[in-house]
Formats: C-alpha cells, sequence, structure tokens
C-alpha cells in the first residue's frame, strides 16, 4: 500500500525492487487489466484512455496520476510537482484530461509508438493501474510501378518490372497480382533505423505473353495502398513471307495442270470428232497423231515452267 507513494513510478522503480511486497501487490493488479490497444498515423492527435475518472464530487487535488512509458520514461505526471524528470520529447506535445485522466500526446511522432501505463493514487492509495499499447503508423506513398522491356521475341517480352514506395512505417509487407493471380516481389528496404520510416522496393522478371494488369500493394499495420498498370505485349511479329505466296503456287499449279490436261484431251479427242465431218480421211489421220506426240511434249514444258 505504501508502495507507491514512496516510489513515484518512472524512475525509482529499481529502488522498490527490494520491497518484495510492493512488487508483487503492482504486478498482481496490473496482470489483471488487459491491454488496451490504439493505433495513429504520424502527426496526428491521439488519446490514451486511462482507468479511472474522477467523480464530479472530487476534486484532481485529491489524486496523483502518472503516465510513464516503458517504465523509464516520464510522460506526464499530475502535480506537476510530482513530475521527477519529463521526457524532453514529450514536452509541449501532452495534456491529461482533468476528468478521465485521459493523455492526449499531438503530433505523434514514430517514436511514441510503446506500451504506455497510467498509474492513479488517491490519498496516497493506488485506486487502478493500467497499460495502453500505442501502434503509430505513417503513410506510405502511393506505389510506384514501373516496367522496362529486358527482351522482345515474337512469342513473348520479358519486363523487369520495379515497384516503390516510400516514406512510411512500420516495415511494411510487398504483395503483388497478375489479373489476381498473387505473385511474389523480390523486396528490399531502407530505414535509417528501426524506428525510422521505411522506404520499400519490390523489383520482379516477367513474361508477359499477353496483355495483362500487374498490382502492387504495399502493407503495413492493417493498412495496404496499391497501384495497378496494364502491361502491353509489344507485338513486333514480323508477318511471314513464306505462307501466302506458298498457297498461291499450290492453286496454281492446281489450276495450270488442270487446264493441261483439260487442252490434253481437247487436243486428242476434238479433232477427231469435228474433222470426221470436214475433213479428208488420210489428212485427219496424220493430223491426229502429229498433235498426239506434240500434247505430251508441250504439256511437260509447261509443267516445268510453272513449278519452278
Ligand atoms: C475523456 O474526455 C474527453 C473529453 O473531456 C473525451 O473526448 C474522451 O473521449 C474521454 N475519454 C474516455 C476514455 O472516456
Ligand atoms: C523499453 O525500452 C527498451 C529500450 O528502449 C526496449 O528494449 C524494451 O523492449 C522496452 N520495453 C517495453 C516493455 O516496451
Ligand atoms: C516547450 O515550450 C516552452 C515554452 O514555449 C519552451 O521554452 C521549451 O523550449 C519547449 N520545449 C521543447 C522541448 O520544445
Ligand atoms: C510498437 O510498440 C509495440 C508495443 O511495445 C511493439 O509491440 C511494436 O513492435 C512496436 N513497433 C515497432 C515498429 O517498433
Ligand atoms: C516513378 O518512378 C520513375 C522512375 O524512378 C520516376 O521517373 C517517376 O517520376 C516516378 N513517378 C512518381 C509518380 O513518383
Ligand atoms: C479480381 O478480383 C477482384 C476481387 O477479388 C474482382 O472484383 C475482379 O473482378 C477480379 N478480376 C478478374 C479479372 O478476375
Ligand atoms: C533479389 O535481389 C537480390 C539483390 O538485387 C539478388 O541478389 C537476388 O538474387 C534476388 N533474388 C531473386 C529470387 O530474384
Ligand atoms: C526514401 O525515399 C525518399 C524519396 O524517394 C528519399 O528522399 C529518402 O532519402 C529515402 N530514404 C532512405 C532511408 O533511403
Ligand atoms: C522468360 O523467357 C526466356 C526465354 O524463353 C527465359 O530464358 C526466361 O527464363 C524466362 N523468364 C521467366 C521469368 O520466366
Ligand atoms: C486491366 O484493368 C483495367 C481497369 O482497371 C481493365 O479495364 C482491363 O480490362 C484490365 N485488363 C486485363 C487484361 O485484365
Amino acid at each position: 500500500m505504501m508502495c507507491l507513494p514512496a516510489c513515484p513510478p518512472a524512475l525509482a522503480l529499481r529502488t522498490c525492487l527490494g520491497l518484495g511486497l510492493f512488487v508483487l501487490l503492482c504486478l498482481g493488479i496490473g496482470q489483471a487489466l488487459e491491454n488496451k490497444v490504439v493505433k495513429s498515423k504520424v502527426g496526428e492527435k491521439v488519446s490514451l484512455p486511462c482507468c479511472h475518472e474522477i467523480p464530479s464530487s472530487e476534486s484532481l487535488h485529491n489524486y496523483r496520476v502518472y503516465w510513464q512509458k516503458n517504465i523509464t520514461d516520464v510522460v506526464l505526471a499530475y502535480p506537476e510537482e510530482n513530475m521527477i524528470f519529463q521526457h524532453e520529447r514529450y514536452q509541449n506535445r501532452t495534456e491529461m484530461d482533468p476528468w478521465n485522466l485521459t493523455l492526449w500526446i499531438s503530433p505523434v511522432e514514430i517514436l511514441d509508438n510503446g506500451s504506455y501505463q497510467c498509474v492513479v493514487q488517491r490519498n496516497s492509495v493506488l485506486v487502478c493501474r493500467e497499460s495502453v499499447i500505442l501502434f503509430v503508423t505513417a503513410d506510405f506513398s502511393k506505389p510506384n510501378i514501373t516496367a522496362e522491356v529486358s527482351a522482345d521475341s515474337c512469342e513473348l517480352t520479358e519486363m523487369v518490372i520495379t515497384c516503390s514506395s516510400h516514406g512510411g512505417f512500420p516495415k511494411p509487407k510487398i504483395s503483388g497480382a497478375l489479373n489476381n493471380m498473387s505473385l511474389e516481389w523480390n523486396a528490399s528496404w531502407v530505414s535509417e533505423s528501426s524506428l525510422s520510416p521505411y522506404n520499400v522496393t519490390g523489383k520482379l522478371v516477367l513474361n508477359v505473353t499477353k496483355d495483362v494488369n500487374i498490382t502492387c500493394s504495399v502493407e503495413y499495420s492493417g493498412f495496404a495502398k496499391s497501384t495497378s498498370l496494364p502491361l502491353k505485349k509489344t507485338n513486333n511479329c514480323i508477318v511471314p513471307p513464306v505462307r501466302p505466296p506458298f498457297n498461291v503456287i499450290t492453286a496454281s499449279i492446281i489450276i495450270v495442270v488442270t487446264f493441261i490436261v483439260a487442252i490434253t484431251l481437247a487436243a486428242r479427242y476434238l479433232p477427231r470428232h469435228v474433222c470426221s465431218h470436214c475433213c479428208k480421211r488420210q489428212d485427219s489421220v496424220e493430223e491426229a497423231v502429229k498433235e498426239y506426240t506434240k500434247a505430251p511434249m508441250s504439256s511437260k514444258v509447261t509443267a516445268e515452267t510453272s513449278s519452278v
């Protein structure tokens, strides 16, 4: 019971460790209370709830309130003369609601991320003690996707895709999709420290065989930013000059051969029927023989020229 007035929580914890009773008592209360979680973005104003509300019949003057971070940093104390050493980072950035003892921090910084404790005493008796976890996030820029053609052929276009986003916190995940099919980026992160903004870059090599949409998403602490880019398969197929002429040649050969066959047949049979009525019999026989010998020779020649 005497531990808290004797031990301003922020700095003097070590001096209190000798008093086993105090540690047991404080831990017992701390474990009974579940941790609350608050999320905030860099630059915003955030409120961290405490565990007690001053009844309207009472005055804050009967109370002592400590807000501390991670056991070691004093964020705020009431009354102010109990403030052993307020951490510099919190000077001029904090306020406390005089009724529900809520701590306001504005503007929030990345370094504010962490676990906070609120300790309330009334007439030197512990009223309550509670932890709140503050998760600080900073927005990433909308991802920038660039595609560079590295190789190009008739069947596929090989592209080097880069997706980048910067200035966010905490360390993000980067994911991708190709027309809803998920894909893996080869990711790299840059940050000055584990409590500084991150830049993230994803790279991959892709064989594009048809027009597709590529999506890049940067996910951090439950938030996500994404961008899509349509990738066009560059159609550089040179029309092959062999195929259509091949068909033309086949067709023309068929036509020529048909024509020759028709002429040969006509030469063989037509003169007999025509000449049997109008010509002399001996002449007609001779002519028919001549035509018969000539026809195969001439058809052979035309067939050769046409196939060349
Ligand atoms: C505390 O009071 C302030 C206004 O006085 C209010 O905005 C805030 O939501 C309250 N917080 C809790 C935890 O009740
Ligand atoms: C307190 O801070 C130290 C160093 O800043 C860190 O190693 C430790 O994990 C923190 N503890 C809690 C409970 O946040
Ligand atoms: C807080 O404000 C006071 C008065 O405006 C100023 O003197 C002091 O330097 C400020 N502290 C910080 C850490 O900015
Ligand atoms: C923010 O603080 C919480 C609570 O201490 C911790 O779990 C989390 O890892 C911290 N986040 C970062 C990025 O350090
Ligand atoms: C995207 O990245 C390219 C190459 O790094 C750059 O030229 C371009 O300005 C960037 N676009 C945006 C919107 O940042
Ligand atoms: C991709 O998925 C989204 C939602 O998951 C859906 O709305 C959209 O129609 C899908 N697109 C294609 C091309 O499948
Ligand atoms: C990812 O990138 C690194 C550095 O650019 C490279 O060494 C590594 O081979 C790449 N991994 C894959 C799977 O492409
Ligand atoms: C992150 O990217 C921004 C903008 O591109 C740049 O100004 C900054 O220096 C980068 N940060 C790091 C740690 O590389
Ligand atoms: C893309 O196609 C080229 C040529 O077929 C092959 O060498 C390469 O490995 C392929 N790359 C990927 C990422 O599939
Ligand atoms: C890509 O997305 C755009 C709009 O987001 C849509 O109009 C187009 O049909 C998509 N293309 C493919 C190949 O999915």
